[in-house]
């Protein structure tokens, strides 16, 4: 898509977000397809960009969520994702989201821990209720990825061990208020190897065989979480064919429906941040672009040093090395270091791309700096999806209290 981020920056200001949804359809129509020959349930990830208008796209091609708080709930319920698709997941949800989870009576709540297990138990019993419930294994695989979004290996704190799992699974056949209906794993994010995804599912399917067999559980659903990859460099990308065909081949003779939750496959290249350039200044020999869009806009590159391309809307031949930072008071607040760049000039316009996953969900406020506007790209249209943040949208819960 030919996007005119001036014209753009002209109607809205800078800095910006865009998200191109005709990407987005794209993405959920090409993994629900890969999935085609089996039952499944494509969840998205909400936490990767939770704006209302694109969970409502999203539920509008009829996808389920994946949420990790009781917030991200609402929000899918907000925009008409039918309960039956929603799932609750994360390490530590508190009582209070667990009996609105049951009372909303979505699909499963994933536990991540024996102590939770009891917990949502208690919950459900004080609400007389039974819960439906699935189970996070860790299966203990590398999926060599950052080792910030790797959550596989035994020394994350995500899921259970088999062998706790299969604890789990028998308090949870022995309780009534207990429905063990689904299994679960996610090894991290941004994977771009197939192998570490075949282990896992290899692993897991077999547990479900041995609950069957063992403990007389049928599960009925097959979690294999997010972490599909897409390309902020030049990642080879793992095909989603093949992705599916791994995942189906290692359910061979269970009769389950494939759920899968993926955040950045389904959002991440369909957004762009759009940030002006204020100034330049070297430091001895040290050249800093400074522009108008900062780490609290888009945390990544300072939080986990990961790499977005940055494009610099100028016809300006000469080029050399520079860190491009924004105006936050931390040295931490730069979206690239020692890149090569044009020599820009005061409102030149910059393009970073691949920032529609975990841009402005993990945005905050620091500096007092509103969050930026949104804005939704749709078959040659604009339109904005989100205010950016005034001066009186920051203060309005303190200034009560002056
Ligand atoms: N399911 C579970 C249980 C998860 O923990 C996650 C992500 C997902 C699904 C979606 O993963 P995705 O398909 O988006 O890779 N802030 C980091 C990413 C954190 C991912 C956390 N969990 C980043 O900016 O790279």
């Amino acid at each position: 898509m030919n996007i005119d981020f001036k014209n753009l920056a002209q109607k809205y200001q800078t800095p910006y977000y865009a998200y191109d949804f005709n990407h987005i359809t794209k993405q959920y129509k090409e993994l629900k397809g890969a999935f085609k020959a089996r039952k499944s349930l494509i969840s998205y990830a909400i936490k990767a960009n939770s704006n209302l208008s694109v969970v409502k796209h999203l539920a509008d091609l009829e996808s389920g969520a994946d949420c990790v708080s009781i917030g991200e709930v609402k929000r899918a319920l907000k925009v008409g994702i039918p309960k039956y698709k929603i799932i609750f997941s994360g390490v530590g949800k508190t009582d209070e989201e667990i009996k609105q989870a049951l009372e909303f009576d979505i699909l499963m709540i994933n536990l991540e821990s024996e102590a939770e297990l009891h917990r949502v138990e208690l919950m459900a019993k004080e609400l007389n209720k039974e819960a439906r419930i699935s189970i996070r294994v860790n299966p203990n695989v590398d999926p060599k990825t950052h080792p910030y979004i790797s959550t596989g290996l035994h020394e994350n704190k995500f899921g259970v061990d088999i062998n706790t799992a299969k604890r789990m699974y028998i308090s949870a056949k022995k309780s009534e208020f207990l429905d063990p209906i689904g299994i679960h794993c996610h090894i991290g994010s941004q994977l771009t190897e197939l192998t570490p995804i075949k282990e896992a599912v290899i692993i897991v399917a077999d547990l479900v065989r041995n609950i069957k067999a063992a403990l007389d559980i049928e599960l009925k659903f097959f979690d294999v979480g997010g972490g599909l990859g897409i390309v902020y460099d030049n990642e080879k990308l793992i095909d989603t064919y093949e992705y599916a065909q791994v995942i189906l081949d290692a359910l061979f003779g269970l009769d389950v429906t494939v759920v899968c939750e993926p955040g950045r496959f389904i959002v991440g290249n369909s957004g762009y941040f759009v940030t002006k350039v204020l100034y330049e200044k070297t430091n001895g020999d040290k050249r800093f672009v400074i522009v108008d869009g900062a780490m609290n806009d888009l945390l990544r590159p300072s939080l986990y040093n990961a790499y977005h391309k940055i494009e610099v809307l100028n016809n300006n031949s000469e080029k050399s090395k520079c860190n491009v930072v924004g105006p936050v008071c931390e040295s931490g607040d730069f979206f690239a270091k020692n890149i090569e760049l044009p020599l820009t000039q005061h409102d030149d316009l910059m393009v970073i791309h691949s920032a529609g996953a975990y841009g402005f969900t993990m945005a905050s406020n620091y500096n007092t700096r509103g969050k930026v506007v949104e804005i939704a790209l749709e078959n040659g249209d604009d339109r904005v999806i989100r205010d950016r943040e005034s001066f009186e949208d920051l203060i309005v819960l303190e200034e009560k209290y002056l």
